[in-house]
C-alpha cells in the first residue's frame, strides 16, 4: 500500500486528479471506477477543468459508480445517478451511455446485481477505481461485517451511515436504508485503488484501514491485500497514524526515484 501524507484536502483533490488525469493522457479509453461523497466533489471539479482545457477527454470511457440507494431512480436528486449527473458526467465530454450506476429501481435487484458484475466483467474491469471512506471504515456501501470478498449485492446501512447521509435530506423526505453496492471482491479487482480521505472525523478509519487488522470490522482494510493501493490523506486524516514520518519518508524516495527515472 501507498499512503500518500498531504497538507490540505485540496492537495488531496489535485493529487488524487493527477493520478485520473495521467491515466486518461495515456489510456484515453479507460475504464474507471467512481464514488459519491463529499469527498469526491473537488477532484471532479478538477477533472472537468482538465477536460475544459482540453487536456483530457471522456469521450472514450466507461465508468462504473461504487453504489446506489435501493428505491431511488435517477431523477431523484438524492440519487447517486442524479449527483454523478450534477458533478461530473454533465460537465464532460463523456458518453452518458457508457456511464453505468447500479440501478437503485431495479425491479429485481438480486438480478441487476448479477448484471452489473458481468457488465464490469464484459467492458474489460475497471483501471482505476476512486475510492472514499466512511467513518466506521465502509467502503461502497460495504458496511462493516461485510464479506472481504463479496460482490456487488443489496446491503442494509448502518445507523451511522443513515445519520451521516441524513443532512442530504429533508426533514419529512424518505432516505432509504438498503443500498445495492460493488462487493469488497469487486472492488479488490480493480487494477488500481485511489482512496482519499480528508478531516479528523476520518482519522479513526483510516488508521484501522491501514495499520489495523485485516477485519471485516473495517472493511476499507481488504485493501491491505491489493497490490496497487494508494491512500491520498490530509494531515486530519492522518493524525492517528503510528506511522506517518516513514510514510512520508518512503514517499520522498519514491518521488526521488520517479525523478531519476524521468532522467533515463
Ligand atoms: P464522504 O463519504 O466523502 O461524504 O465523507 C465517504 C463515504 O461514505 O464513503
Amino acid at each position: 500500500m501507498q499512503v500518500v501524507i498531504l497538507e490540505n484536502p485540496d492537495a488531496v483533490a489535485e493529487y488524487g486528479s493527477q493520478i485520473f488525469i495521467n491515466r486518461l493522457k495515456s489510456s484515453p479509453k479507460s475504464v474507471l471506477g467512481l464514488a459519491t461523497g463529499s469527498t469526491p466533489v473537488a477532484l471532479y471539479k478538477k477533472l472537468i477543468e482538465a477536460c475544459e482545457a482540453k487536456e483530457i477527454s471522456f469521450s472514450d470511457v466507461t465508468t462504473f459508480n461504487l453504489d446506489e440507494y435501493l428505491g431511488l431512480s435517477g431523477e431523484h436528486p438524492q440519487s447517486y445517478r442524479y449527483f454523478m449527473n450534477e458533478q461530473l458526467f454533465n460537465h464532460v465530454d463523456v458518453n452518458t451511455a457508457n456511464t453505468y450506476v447500479p440501478p437503485g429501481s431495479a425491479e429485481n435487484p438480486v438480478v441487476a446485481c448479477k448484471e452489473y458484475e458481468d457488465l464490469i466483467k464484459q467492458n474489460g474491469g475497471i483501471d482505476i477505481q476512486l475510492l472514499g471512506i466512511g467513518r466506521n471504515g465502509h467502503i461502497g456501501f460495504n458496511e462493516p461485517s461485510s464479506g472481504l470478498m463479496s460482490r456487488t449485492r443489496v446491503k442494509t446501512l448502518t445507523k451511522e451511515t443513515i445519520e451521516d447521509n441524513a443532512r442530504f435530506f429533508g426533514p419529512d423526505e424518505f432516505q432509504p436504508h438498503l443500498s445495492i453496492t460493488m462487493g469488497i471482491g469487486t472492488i479488490l479487482d480493480s487494477r488500481k485503488v485511489v482512496l482519499l480521505a480528508t478531516g479528523e472525523n476520518k482519522a479513526d478509519a483510516v488508521r484501522d484501514a491501514i495499520e489495523g487488522p485485516l477485519a471485516a470490522s473495517c472493511p476499507a482494510s481488504a485493501l491491505q491485500l491489493h497490490q496497487n493501493a494508494v491512500f491520498v490523506v490530509d494531515e486530519a486524516a492522518a493524525s492517528k497514524l503510528s506511522q506517518c514520518d516513514f510514510y512520508k519518508h518512503i514517499e520522498q524516495e519514491n518521488q526521488k526515484l520517479i525523478q531519476q527515472l524521468a532522467t533515463l
